[in-house]
């Protein structure tokens, strides 16, 4: 990437930029807590490489960070067990919303890829052999690598998990697959509380930067993933990340990404920067809306792709 524009003027730019793209999508109306949320926020984050911060708007307010902690259970759960990870969940992008149940019949309940629900919930199954609370894991990594503590918001893991029907029928199914081993509504229960972990733009790009500098976060001093398991993280962000509308982002925007139903998104701009972006509202595929729109003009921009 070659950076001829200043961050700081970027981000002033795309802050007037994705104005008339507010009120085009909904906060999460399947989570009560969520839904209620004001939608007219946003805020965005760069850390790069060298430890330099660039912030607009509400980049300092914490939303629910919900998928993008899943990002990090992968991180964990990779770093724990290594490529046995991978005899449990795929590596393919399943082309199905992040919440699908048949594929995972058809497909003898290993599911597509980590990211999407059923995938997640394998990862949390995974970390139950690891730790007693892998929500708590999850937000402590997360934490860490942001430099600040970091919360579970009860309000909305309880609201999730009173409505977390589709995700209680992922892992039964997978139980009965056998690709869930542990009881299937603690690991309902973990998941729904892992997917509550609060977190705002600036700790979020902090928490993923090591993705941008080969595994290594410059922030703590400490390599956090190995260089090759960088790579293929970014690899599955790049084709797994936004779902079933991962092609499309991938053209939109060239970075490998992850978002939430909270309306966070994080984008990896391997050997330099990570930006994240928050906005509540989202499209049809839980990506939200501004947010997206944020990316894709941050990439025109300045020139950042990995495309
Ligand atoms: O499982 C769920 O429905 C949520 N806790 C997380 C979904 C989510 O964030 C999807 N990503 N955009």
């Amino acid at each position: 990437m070659k950076q001829v524009v200043s961050f700081d003027d970027v981000l002033a730019e795309i802050a007037v930029l994705v104005r008339p793209h507010f009120g085009k999508g909904r906060t999460a109306q399947y989570i009560p807590q969520l839904a209620g949320v004001n939608p007219n926020q946003f805020g965005m984050a760069i850390c790069t490489i060298k430890g330099e911060e660039h912030a607009i708007g509400d980049a300092d307010v914490s939303f629910s960070a919900q998928s993008i902690t899943k990002l990090f259970a992968l991180g964990l759960a990779l770093n724990s067990i290594g490529d046995e990870v991978w005899t449990r969940v795929g590596k393919e992008p399943s082309g199905t919303p992040f919440n699908y149940l048949s594929q995972l019949e058809h497909e003898e309940g290993i599911p597509r890829n980590p990211f999407i629900n059923a995938g997640a919930l394998a990862v949390t199954d995974i970390l139950l052999n690891h730790a007693a609370e892998p929500d708590a894991l999850v937000r402590d990594f997360m934490g860490m690598l942001g430099v600040a503590h970091l919360a579970i918001d009860e309000d909305v893991a309880v609201s999730e998990l009173e409505t977390a029907h589709k995700n209680r029928a992922i892992a039964n199914l997978m139980r009965s697959f056998g690709t869930i081993t542990h009881d299937a509504e603690a690991v309902v229960e973990a998941y729904c509380r892992q997917c509550a972990v609060t977190v705002t733009c600036r700790q979020l790009a902090r928490a993923a930067l090591p993705l941008a500098a080969r595994g290594f976060s410059p922030l703590i001093e400490e390599t956090i993933f190995p260089e090759r398991l960088t790579r293929r993280l970014n690899a599955l962000l790049l084709t797994c990340g936004t779902y079933d509308s991962v092609g499309s982002f991938a053209y939109r925007v060239g970075l490998p990404s992850k978002s939430g139903v909270g309306g966070g998104l994080v984008a990896v701009i391997p050997d330099h920067a990570v930006v994240a972006v928050w906005a509540p509202e989202l499209d049809r595929f839980g990506t939200s809306v501004v947010g997206a729109y944020a990316l894709e003009y941050f990439s025109q921009l300045t020139n950042c792709s990995v495309l």
